[in-house]
């Protein structure tokens, strides 16, 4: 088929290469001329595990290409897909200026039928603006649907979740869409397809990420249950999750979500919930206590050296999770400005996302940016772990408490535990198993 992709984002982007893949014909839009031109030149613009060789292997087949022009994506195709980004506004609600303005763009391009298909994370009943802006502008004779075929993409791992999902939503309203998106999937994929309504799909998206931000802030109430207790959250979410009804994943406590997804379509299912006369205290409740995780992890911090000023602190990890360079809603964005207005001399390290944090704050004489985790650790009064990358897993304690000045770990992914950081002479912080440290009374205030 011949499709036509707005918005080269995370999910246009993926979406045209791993389509392009599949033997169709593919050309993607976007407004930014700086990003067309990397992207013809087969640069990927993210970080994203086996993107780059697909990109450029499906530019050099001819099967993909890239353009400011939106004609050229419209003209000849069967499908347009609506990939642009859909941000949350001050009030929760989902931005759609950028899906307005492709409807706006489509509708006087029509050259026959089309299907318009959204991939992007829209509200319910989005699909019914998109139609009427489409109608309003090239009347009432134009012949299209508009239907909802929403994506779950992680970052990370998305181009495995595009070619191996677990499940393919379509939400279509009529004969003719449903078969145009049966014709694409059905001989590349045989996952379960779910066939309904064009708000249903829409609703799917939103509800899943929403379903999945509630797993994890769920293990957050519980991780500080066990704090209390003394007892280990990994082995309680292990004892649940291999209920097959639960399901192991999801289930790991910590600093909570964050990313570009989950925190804004969980805000934007809240605001469809209201203005629909649901109650959405459950959802609302789920966002307070995801947002209560990094205030919880500087306390400990602050426990753990009393005085912050002037301290020097390790931090590891920017990125709002590992795999990714991506910083959108991670922890870093608030736990570095909370360290520099406390007056910490910072030392941050993270594999992949630096880069971008360093965009927000330069180095300077309390920030340094190091190349390793050890060399972040040295000196350091203190080491704050935000991200779970594998390579701090495997970090060689023995030389990490050799440079440290003061062997102190605050781990917000529970990447360690007290056993294993008592052991090897740390004092020890976590989000729900409990701390290794001396309590104040005994150790430090004694003459
Ligand atoms: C998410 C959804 O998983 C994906 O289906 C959707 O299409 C887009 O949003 P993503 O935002 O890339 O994907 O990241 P995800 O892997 O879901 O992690 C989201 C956040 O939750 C991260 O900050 C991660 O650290 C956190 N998380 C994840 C936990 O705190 N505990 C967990 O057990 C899993």
């Amino acid at each position: 088929m011949r499709l036509g992709i707005f918005g080269t984002g995370y999910a246009g982007l993926v979406t045209s290469v791993c389509l392009a893949e599949l033997g169709h014909t593919v050309t993607a839009v976007d407004k930014d001329p700086d990003i067309v031109a990397t992207l013809s030149q087969g640069q990927s613009t993210i970080h994203e595990p086996g993107l780059p060789e697909l990109l450029v292997n499906n530019i050099k087949a001819g099967r993909l290409k890239f353009t400011t022009r939106s004609e050229d994506a419209i003209a000849g195709s069967d499908i347009i897909f609506v990939c642009v980004g859909t941000p949350p506004r001050s009030d929760g609600r989902a931005d759609l200026c950028q899906v307005e303005e492709v409807a706006r763009t489509i509708a006087p391009l029509l050259d026959g039928y089309k299907l318009v298909v959204e991939k992007s994370t829209v509200p319910a009943r989005t699909a019914r603006w998109i139609s009427w802006t489409i109608r309003r502008l090239a009347g009432p004779e134009a012949e299209f649907d508009v239907a909802s075929n929403p994506e779950f993409l992680r970052e990370g791992t998305a181009v495995r979740d595009f070619l191996q999902p677990d499940r393919i939503v379509i939400g279509a309203d009529s004969g003719r869409a449903r078969s145009l998106l049966l014709d694409l999937y059905r001989p590349n994929f045989d996952c379960p397809i779910v066939l309904t309504s064009v708000t249903t799909a829409e609703l799917i998206k939103q509800t899943a990420n929403a379903f999945l931000a509630a797993k994890i802030s769920f293990i957050n109430v519980m991780s500080d249950l066990c704090e209390t207790l003394g007892v280990d959250v990994a082995t309680v979410a292990r004892g649940i999750g291999l209920d097959p009804r639960i399901g192991g994943q999801f289930l790991n406590a910590g600093l909570g979500f964050g990313g570009s997804c989950l925190p804004k379509d969980l805000s934007a299912l809240i605001k469809v919930a209201e203005e629909n006369g649901v109650d959405s205290g459950m959802l609302k409740e789920v966002q307070r206590i995801n947002s209560a995780r990094v205030e919880r992890l500087l306390s400990k911090l602050e426990t753990a050296l009393w005085v912050v000023r002037h301290k020097v602190v390790a931090v590891l990890g920017v990125a709002f999770k590992a795999n990714t360079d991506d910083i959108r809603g991670a922890t870093s964005l608030t736990v570095v400005p909370w360290l520099r207005a406390a007056g910490a001399n910072l030392r941050v390290y993270d594999p992949a996302a630096m880069q971008k944090l360093e965009a927000l704050y330069p180095p300077d004489d309390h920030l340094m940016y190091a190349q390793s985790a050890c060399e972040a650790a040295r000196g350091a009064h203190a080491l704050v772990i935000l991200t779970d990358w594998d390579e701090f897993r495997s970090l060689d304690l023995e030389r990490l408490r050799s440079l440290m000045r003061t062997p102190i770990v605050i781990d917000g992914r529970n990447l360690f535990t007290p056993a294993k950081m008592q052991a090897a002479g740390f004092e020890y912080y976590s989000l729900g198993h409990g701390d290794v440290a001396p309590s104040v009374e005994t150790q430090r205030i004694a003459p």
